[in-house]
């Protein structure tokens, strides 16, 4: 891949090579650098890469999911701590932001969920830097997985991203995106 943002794409299917832990290691460490709000840090993930582990999740996937997630090397959960700003004091020590967050729910909510999808986005491209491919999934049941995999904790699922060397006849052509012209204004 010469431009991780041009050339990437979608994999549904993979090389039945393994993703080593120490790729795994890698991949958080080149996200946990980028920008969030408060520099919080709501982002959990569970690499699931053993049979057992993905056959806790196998029941909460949509069955257009099911197989591909199955077969794939790796499938991550990427979660997203509701708890995150108690830890402001430690990630933002310019102020205290913590105490902006205490007591509301939406604000938390918001907030956990919106950091949490661009760190995952910056989860996506971090694994297309080190040559794995992505299969990124919101079809699944998500009450379920957190019951599964984050009970009794105040961790919730975003989205699963499954990962691997990409085989080519298991991916699709690239579908239209808008030109600049379409959605972009200079004002
Ligand atoms: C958040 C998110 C959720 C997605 N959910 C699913 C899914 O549940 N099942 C699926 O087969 N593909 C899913 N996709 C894959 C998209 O359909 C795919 O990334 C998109 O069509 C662009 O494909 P391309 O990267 O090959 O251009 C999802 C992608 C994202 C980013």
């Amino acid at each position: 891949m010469n431009n991780i943002f041009t050339d990437s794409k979608t994999f549904y299917g993979f090389q039945n090579k393994e993703v080593s832990d120490e790729s795994l290691h890698e991949i958080y460490e080149l996200i946990k650098n980028n920008a969030t709000s408060f520099n919080c840090q709501p982002l959990r993930i569970k690499f699931l890469k053993s049979e057992s582990a993905k056959n806790k999740l196998k029941p909460f996937l949509m069955e257009s999911n099911l197989e591909k997630t199955m077969k794939a090397p790796v499938c991550a959960i990427i979660a997203m701590d509701l708890d995150f700003y108690k830890d402001l004091p430690k990630n933002f020590p310019a102020m205290d932001a913590k105490s902006f967050f205490e007591g509301k729910e939406k604000f938390t909510y918001d907030t956990a969920f919106r950091n949490s999808s661009i760190q995952g986005g910056y989860f996506i491209k971090a694994c297309h830097i080190l040559g794995l491919s992505t299969g990124p999934m919101s079809g699944f049941n998500n009450e379920g997985v957190d019951q599964e995999f984050f009970k009794g904790t105040n961790i919730k699922s975003n989205f699963l991203c499954n990962l691997g060397y990409g085989d080519e006849q298991h991916t699709y052509p690239k579908a239209p995106r808008y030109d600049f012209k379409d959605i972009v204004e200079i004002l």
